[in-house]
């Protein structure tokens, strides 16, 4: 369309209608949604950091069979077979349009998806780690503002955002925190091409999160989200609940036996062996420097949260969520989000065109 505003270098560049990112996020960012997101206009990212090889192939093919539409694959380069998978999403660059992943990946890997013409997005939490990035040769970068689900800086968007446009010269996409049109232009005017949101596509009906599971987010309010570090001494955002308060309270003893048993059912689930275990987590967070326990802790937050978002489990698993979570009521399709997005963002950007010429007409809160 000409003139379409929505229509930007993500759009062009990734492929998809609108310049709409869901993101991954493990266990939740799955076939059904990647396809639910990706033919509504968006663009899916399957979330890959959590699964083996083989799983990661089954289910990339599951999106091939749902989709037309090119998708991302999420990775990261420390996770047991990461090279398996590197190879897997080349094997699929007539579709996969774009990978992202947090640290890791070097420039020789990063050169490797240049070469075969897919794009590499990653998310970073910090101007430096921009920085860092763009030197080595990404296509974009996702800044992800404190606001953001899952592991998190203390940089709310406001401020982290326009500190990443300064800094780099490659497109940068906003998250943490979008959930509505009203955020997507506001991304926009502060010169970011697009968004990219986790919770609020965690909670849509094709996201594979039990009911049960998705009914205990919507009940959660804004005050009902905290920050924690006692999961794998790194931030992340959750929903408190009682088994929150009682991680938040638990003394050093209860940390490492928490960190044991989780390791004991991780190793059973993957097959992995307790120095695999210990590398993947050494390298999943900042630098590999960190203490044993950290690590296995680490190494197993997955399986936490796995146990609310897989098998809808919160007693005995945690909800990782933005701070938007707490003000997000209701499941839409994928398509209804994307359209209502779209719809919202075309109309607060017309009326700011509009500002000075006519009264500006009151924005409805969606969320
Ligand atoms: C339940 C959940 C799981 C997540 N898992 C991952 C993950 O495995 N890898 C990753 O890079 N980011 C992960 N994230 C972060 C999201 O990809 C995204 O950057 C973040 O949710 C954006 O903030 P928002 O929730 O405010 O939209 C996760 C977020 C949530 C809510």
């Amino acid at each position: 369309m000409m003139g379409e505003p929505l229509h930007t270098i993500l759009t062009e560049r990734l492929g998809c209608r609108w310049p709409i990112i869901q993101t991954a996020m493990g266990w939740v960012a799955e076939p059904s949604l990647v396809i639910g997101s990706s033919n509504a206009g968006a663009f899916g990212f399957l979330g890959a950091a959590v699964m083996t090889p083989p799983e990661a192939r089954e289910k990339l093919l599951a999106v091939r069979r749902g989709t037309d539409k090119p998708f991302g694959v999420n990775f990261h380069s420390f996770q047991p077979g990461a090279d398996a998978i590197v190879d897997l999403i080349l094997e699929n660059k007539d579709q996969v349009r774009a990978v992202s992943f947090g640290r890791g990946p070097n420039a020789k890997m990063i050169g490797r998806f240049k070469d075969a013409g897919i794009l590499c997005v990653p998310t970073v939490g910090a101007v430096k780690h921009a920085q860092k990035m763009v030197e080595l040769g990404v296509d974009m970068v996702n800044v992800q503002g404190g606001e953001g689900g899952g592991h998190t800086g203390s940089v709310p968007t406001t401020v982290l955002l326009p500190q990443v446009l300064d800094a780099v010269k490659v497109p940068v996409i906003a998250s943490g925190g979008f959930a509505d049109g009203r955020g997507l232009a506001a991304a926009m005017a502060y010169g970011a091409v697009g968004i990219a949101m986790g919770t609020r596509f965690l909670l849509t009906k094709e996201s594979p999160v039990p009911d049960s599971a998705k009914a205990e987010y919507l009940k959660a309010s804004t005050d009902g989200i905290v920050v924690t570090t006692k999961l794998d001494g790194i931030p992340q955002r959750m929903v408190r609940t009682k088994l929150m308060d009682r991680i938040e309270k638990s003394g050093e003893i209860g940390l490492w036996l928490r960190a044991f048993e989780a390791s004991l059912a991780m190793k059973k689930q993957t097959g992995a062996s307790w120095l695999g275990l210990i590398k993947a987590a050494r390298g999943m967070t900042a630098h590999g420097a960190m203490p044993l326990k950290q690590a296995m802790m680490s190494a197993t937050m997955p399986m936490l949260i796995q146990k609310a978002v897989v098998d809808g489990d919160i007693e005995q698993g945690v909800m990782a969520t933005g701070v938007v979570g707490g003000r997000i009521g209701e499941i839409p399709s994928c398509q209804e989000l994307v359209d209502r997005i779209v719809a919202e963002a075309h109309e607060r950007l017309a009326s700011l065109a509009a500002l000075g010429r006519e009264p500006l007409p009151a924005s409805a809160p969606v969320a």
